[in-house]
């Protein structure tokens, strides 16, 4: 090792393991987006707060940029590293630390996966009810960062309401202890909620103590069909009035072509241009009469096409990765990533908007709906063809979403929904924050990181 200020921390922290072969800057430089080519200087790999601590200290001496990194499924370029900085991989640090079953609280360590925060919380009898396809690879630490969505954010809301406290290495290497746990607390500000969704420009989260819920009454999974995009809220309304929702989740007829090649099984016979997949409570035969009724009411008002109700764990499964395997079929494509909201009662309008914007922006690109529609939240893919260069393909693309901007701007909804900002949407970061809350952003991170080393570039 070369590197004087790698020899450095390697002096001041002899047991930390530390990564420098090219595979591995390139594997650990890079998150889903695949945009920016990897070059970080080396990969730590702590295993306790205190080596965090020490390496935040040293970056600070020999002002080295860290950028934290969870599971880098992120979608926004939040943990690239293409500009020598130090990764900072919270992969070791992955282990479930205490149950408080009065509090129903658990706390683990950063690294964990959303998965195994899951298994962890079910050994208690207990859910932890964030979720979404990338369960198996994302970090605690990186949902918090992202203030991640997902599927069930329509019953439950985002990471932001599970998170009961936080342990937090901020940017001079001090540990924060953000809430311990306490429901209630009205000391002053809620550092631990400003940390949420801060994308490791404030901290480094190393603990989490999440808070656990009742599981579910048992549920049933259904798909619709619908024959136009109208027909989506109408079908919402009337299916939110009726039945105890847990997700209802929209893809387009494009979306499905891609998922069904991709290996996923064929639901119905038909083909349509509209389906959503929604999970409701269905404990007992009056929750069952009613899903069928409202099915049966949507039929006739000629919202709804056709359906399928799964009747086994394994048919519920097959529905659901109609929906949840959207996003890996379509990453041979190289797919252009917006991921946006609206207040909910906002989304017609929008959505009509929007469909006008993009018919007439892309009229040569494949552009793919699909997402959290339950929730105001839409990802709009636009897939690269095969013959255009990448820069090319963004240049067009990045000239759209100004548009699709200042759209949002009107709708008053938001360029991020649940991703991040990171580096992908840095310069629209003004259609959905003002200038004055974006310098106070600028000053809270000032004050948390005076050095400017954590995750420079990203979010501003
Ligand atoms: P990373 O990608 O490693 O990092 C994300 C950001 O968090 C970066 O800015 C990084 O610097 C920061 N960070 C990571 N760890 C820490 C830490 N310990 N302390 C401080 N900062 C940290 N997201 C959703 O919200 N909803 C979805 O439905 C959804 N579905 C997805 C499906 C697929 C198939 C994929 C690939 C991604 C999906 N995502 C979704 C995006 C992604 O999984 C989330 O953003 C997730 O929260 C990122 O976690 P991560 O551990 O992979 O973070
Ligand atoms: C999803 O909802 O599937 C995710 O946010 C991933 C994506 O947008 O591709
Ligand atoms: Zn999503």
């Amino acid at each position: 090792m070369t590197d004087p200020r790698l020899a450095d921390l390697q002096a001041s922290l002899p047991n930390l393991r530390l990564l420098t072969e090219p595979g591995d800057l390139e594997h650990y430089g890079r998150d889903w987006t695949r945009r920016w080519t990897p070059a970080p200087l080396a990969i730590a790999l702590p295993s306790s707060v205190e080596e965090v601590q020490e390496v935040m200290r040293w970056a600070n001496r020999q002002g080295v940029a860290v950028v934290p990194s969870g599971g880098r499924t992120g979608l926004s370029g939040g943990a690239v590293a293409a500009q020598g900085e130090l990764v900072l991989s919270l992969q070791r640090m992955n282990r479930a630390l205490a149950f408080e079953a009065a509090d129903r609280t658990l706390t683990v360590q950063a690294g964990m996966t959303l998965q195994q925060a899951h298994e962890a919380a079910r050994g208690h009898g207990l859910i932890y009810p964030v979720d979404f396809a990338a369960r198996g690879s994302c970090s605690i630490g990186g949902n918090v960062a992202t203030n991640a969505g997902g599927i069930r954010v329509i019953r439950y809301g985002n990471t932001r309401e599970w998170i009961a406290g936080l342990k937090v290495v901020a940017g001079n290497g001090e540990l924060l202890e953000l809430n311990r746990g306490l429901i209630k607390n009205s000391s002053g500000y809620d550092l631990r909620q400003l940390m949420i969704g801060s994308e490791g420009t404030l901290g480094i989260v190393v603990e989490a103590t999440l808070k656990l819920a009742e599981p579910p009454p048992p549920s049933q999974v259904m798909l619709l069909a619908l024959p136009h995009m109208d027909a989506l809220m109408q079908v919402f309304a009337a299916f939110r009035a009726r039945l105890s929702l847990q997700a209802f989740e929209f893809f387009t007829a494009l979306a499905l072509k891609h998922v069904l090649a991709h290996g996923a099984q064929r639901a119905l016979d038909g083909d349509y241009p509209y389906y959503v997949v929604c999970e409701f409570d269905a404990a007992d035969e009056a929750a069952r009469d009613a899903a069928l009724a409202a099915f049966e009411q949507a039929v006739e008002q000629g919202w709804v096409l056709d359906g399928a109700i799964a009747q086994s764990e394994a048919q519920a499964a097959a529905l659901w990765r109609l929906r949840e395997g959207i996003t890996e079929s379509l990453a041979p494509h190289r797919p252009y990533k917006n991921d946006i909201s609206v207040r909910i009662g906002a989304v017609p309008a929008f959505l009509h908007e929007m469909q006008a914007l993009l018919t007439q922006a892309y009229p040569q690109f494949e552009v793919v709906w699909f997402g959290h529609i339950g929730d105001g939240n839409l990802h709009i893919n636009v897939l690269k063809p095969q013959a255009l260069a990448d820069a090319e393909f963004i240049a067009q693309c990045e000239q759209v979403t100004k548009l699709l901007a200042a759209t949002l701007q009107r709708h008053g909804g938001s360029i991020s929904a649940e991703h991040g900002i990171g580096l992908v949407k840095r310069p629209y970061l003004e259609s959905t924050r003002s200038a004055a809350e974006i310098a106070l952003m600028r000053g809270v991170r000032q004050v948390f990181d005076p050095h400017g080393i954590l995750n420079p570039g990203k979010l501003f």
